[in-house]
């Protein structure tokens, strides 16, 4: 199956009151354990490439080719968006012409007035190309690729602003951070989550910062309109602990387990667990 938008698989999580995780790839591991684990689980999925990991893994047209590639020749059925994480306006540009099917434009830091202004230029690309379109509104937390955020909660008129632009997904601020969450974090605002939803109607909303919410909140979150909810952290944290078990357990001495397709195959598994209880916990298991 090619590329799809995700406008679609999301207007279908919002009505069946679930979501489709967004899991970041940071290179080929990373890419066919979340791939091999949404065609075993039959669920939809969204990789998520930030501008930080899109050069690490040799550019935006590298990535692009690369997931393609694996989708025909892992003979992925699934749907599979490939999705630009937290992009500026050029970086946006650059995932369009590399062949991306979904676009995050980041706007949370600038003026409301400019973050309009540059949303409502992407929706007329982006609709004629067939693509989908994240915005955010309200800066979300913790740090991600250098960026440091305070984790505020969104004004709800500020998210109807921008949701009328017509983008196909709306990340708004609701205390939510990247990262591990402090142990004094006071947990998701649902006041302002119950605020945006009421503001943007039909809105799929996206849950940015998935790593380390307790269950019962996403299950909240959820049944209050979040659509997609984007784990990062989670994959890396279980991928270096798996590997630096094999480590120290003296593996990579023993026989050929200094083959990179040995040291790195409980890190790969961890990736896969990872992502198959997300999406257990997320409800889009048989989705597909
Ligand atoms: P975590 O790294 O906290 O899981 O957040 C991921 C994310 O929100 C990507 O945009």
């Amino acid at each position: 199956m090619a590329l799809v938008s995700a406008k679609e698989m999301l207007e279908k999580a919002r009505d069946g009151k679930y979501a489709v995780g967004q899991f970041n790839i940071n290179n080929l591991e990373w890419t066919k354990s979340i791939l091999q684990t949404a065609e075993e689980l039959k669920s939809p999925v969204i990789l998520g490439v930030s501008e930080g990991a899109g050069k690490y893994m040799a550019g935006f047209k590298t990535v692009a080719n690369m997931v393609k590639g694996m989708i025909e020749c892992l003979e992925i059925t699934v749907p599979v968006a490939l999705h630009l994480d937290h992009g500026t306006y050029e970086g946006c540009y650059k995932c369009i012409d590399a062949g991306f099917s979904s676009i995050m434009f980041d706007g949370s830091k600038l003026p409301i007035e400019e973050n309009v202004a540059k949303t409502k230029e992407l929706v007329g690309v982006c609709n004629k190309l067939g693509l989908s379109l994240e915005a955010e509104v309200g800066a979300i937390g913790g740090e991600e690729d250098g960026v440091i955020g305070r984790g505020e909660c969104a004004d709800p008129d500020e998210c109807k602003k921008i949701a009328d632009l017509g983008v196909d997904m709306l990340a708004a601020g609701i205390g939510n951070i990247h990262g591990k969450y402090p142990a004094d974090w006071p947990g998701l605002s649902f006041d302002t989550l119950a605020a945006v939803k009421k503001k943007v109607g039909k809105m799929p909303l996206v849950l940015h910062g998935g790593t380390g919410i307790p269950t019962d909140m996403i299950k909240k979150a959820i049944s209050l309109g979040v659509a997609k909810i984007n784990v990062n952290t989670e994959c890396q944290l279980a991928f270096t602990a798996a590997t630096r078990k094999y480590i120290e357990e003296g593996k990579d001495l023993v026989g050929k387990g200094f083959d990179p397709r040995k040291l790195l195959a409980p890190g790969t598994q961890a990736i896969k667990d990872t992502v198959k209880e997300k999406m257990e916990i997320f409800g889009s298991v048989g989705k597909a």
